[in-house]
């Protein structure tokens, strides 16, 4: 059974209620197991075949958390080639952070991702999370073809 983790960052809870949609959209069709985490450690992402990243922008950035597990990815050798990534968050007016993740993962760890990020103005809407549960089902459906 494919497995895929969902790691978010939020600060006040709006890319956490993306992280929760993203979540339900990829148990919709049952045969996936989905762990939602606030934190991680590098070997952990090993185990997954599908790694959905959501953060929102802080100052233009994604935050440090976010920055040192990818730099000790990258310093450990943890190998993400060829598993599948997405990112999503929320954003007040430049949304840079998930842009940011994508490129990492695609560029740096050749994961094969869904393009582009996904994001939301401030509080999700109710459309924003259908688009949430969405990429969260695509995912799944992505990973369960190709298992
Ligand atoms: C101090 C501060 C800095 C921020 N910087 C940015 C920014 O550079 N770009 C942006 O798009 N939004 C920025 N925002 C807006 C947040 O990304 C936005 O409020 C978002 O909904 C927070 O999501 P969270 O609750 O998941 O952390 C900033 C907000 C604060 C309070």
């Amino acid at each position: 059974m494919p497995k895929i983790l969902i790691l978010y960052y939020s600060r006040t809870g709006n890319t956490e209620k993306m992280a929760n949609a993203v979540a339900e959209g990829t148990r919709a069709n049952g045969n996936v197991e989905v762990d939602v985490e606030y934190h991680v450690d590098p070997e952990d992402l090993a185990r997954y075949d599908g790694i959905i990243v959501g953060t929102s922008t802080y100052y233009h950035d994604m935050p440090m958390d976010m920055k040192h597990l990818f730099e000790e990815v990258a310093v450990k050798g943890v190998n993400l080639k060829g598993k599948t990534g997405a990112a999503f968050g929320s954003y007040g007016w430049s949304g840079e952070a998930p842009k940011m993740v994508l490129e990492i993962m695609k560029l740096k760890f050749e994961m094969n991702v869904t393009e582009p990020a996904l994001l939301a103005l401030n509080t999700p809407d109710q459309k924003s999370l259908e688009l949430c549960r969405a990429l969260g089902k695509r995912v799944a459906e992505t990973l369960m073809h190709t298992a």
